[in-house]
């Protein structure tokens, strides 16, 4: 199955290389995009090492697959917009994990709840998963049980391979070269301080809405707050292993981000570690 999964992600980035030509915008990111599912799965194969003991072979070619797959609607998503940029295509609002779901579930080698539906939902809010009718309608409760598992397999990989990668991406964020659409940084920008609903919503410990993320500090808490969404201890030993705050405290304050609300953040960040241990031991 993984081999089948490897050669889908390299046949639908061949494609959409083909499609979206080999300079500009849309190249570089159908390549980033290839990077980061690798760099996904390299994470996702660390935490399964962990976290998922006693299964089956059968059982972590699916996971595994479902972690690589995760972004596959990427390259149909930067197609479409490539094709709008061209003055073609249709103005609509793309969900890369719902194309990727639609597509999955049309191949019959791929249709397995445990890999569709992680997909659709790695980037969505947790509720919208739960009240997914499609994961309610599962009777089998082992079965629902992995569909949540591996859902939060994908999540972790795909945050903490973002939040390594991001943290030493400053001329990234410069150019907000991510985002889709969105104009370069201007200085002022990369001055501001972080905003007041970025920081409330980051020490009420929750995830950070990229319309709030106004500022480049905002944007280096919105990849911090990414913490606020893990679910394995192995992700937040990957974060300790790698010195992942102290990369980030650095990162803010090369943005300007003062002494002390830098030392707030530490401190909020340590609290709250140690209490998801706390959380997820045993
Ligand atoms: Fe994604």
């Amino acid at each position: 199955m993984l081999e089948a999964a490897k050669r889908l992600l390299k046949e639908r980035y061949n494609e959409c290389r083909r499609k979206v030509g080999d300079k500009g915008y849309f190249a570089h990111f159908a390549d980033e995009k290839l990077h980061h599912s690798m760099q996904v799965f390299g994470l996702g194969k660390y935490i399964y090492k962990h976290e998922f003991l006693n299964k089956t072979a059968e059982f972590k070619g699916i996971a595994l697959t479902s972690v690589l797959l995760h972004d596959i609607g990427r390259f149909k998503e930067f197609e479409e917009l490539f094709k709008r940029s061209e003055g073609g295509g249709h103005n609509v609002k793309y969900d890369h994990s719902q194309l990727g779901y639609e597509m999955l579930k049309d191949m019959p080698e791929f249709n397995d709840v445990r890999i569709i539906l992680p997909i659709k939902h790695h980037g969505h809010l947790l509720e919208d998963f739960y009240s997914d009718e499609e994961y309610k309608s599962i009777e089998d409760d082992a079965l629902k049980n992995e569909v949540e598992e591996i859902l939060f397999l994908v999540r972790d990989a795909d945050k903490m391979a973002n939040m390594y990668f991001f943290v030493d991406a400053k001329d990234i964020l410069d150019t907000m070269l991510y985002k889709i659409d969105v104009a370069p940084l201007s200085d002022e920008m990369k001055k501001a301080p972080i905003s007041e609903k970025v920081f409330s919503g980051f020490m009420a410990e929750t995830v950070i809405n990229n319309r709030y993320a106004v500022s480049a500090p905002d944007q280096a808490m919105r990849f911090l707050a990414w913490l606020f969404d893990i679910n394995y201890r192995t992700s937040y030993d990957y974060f300790e292993k790698h010195k992942l705050l102290k990369k980030y405290i650095a990162f803010l304050r090369y943005y300007q981000i003062g002494e002390n609300d830098s030392f707030i953040i530490e401190k909020k960040i340590k609290e709250y570690i140690t209490k998801r241990y706390e959380q997820l031991k045993g």
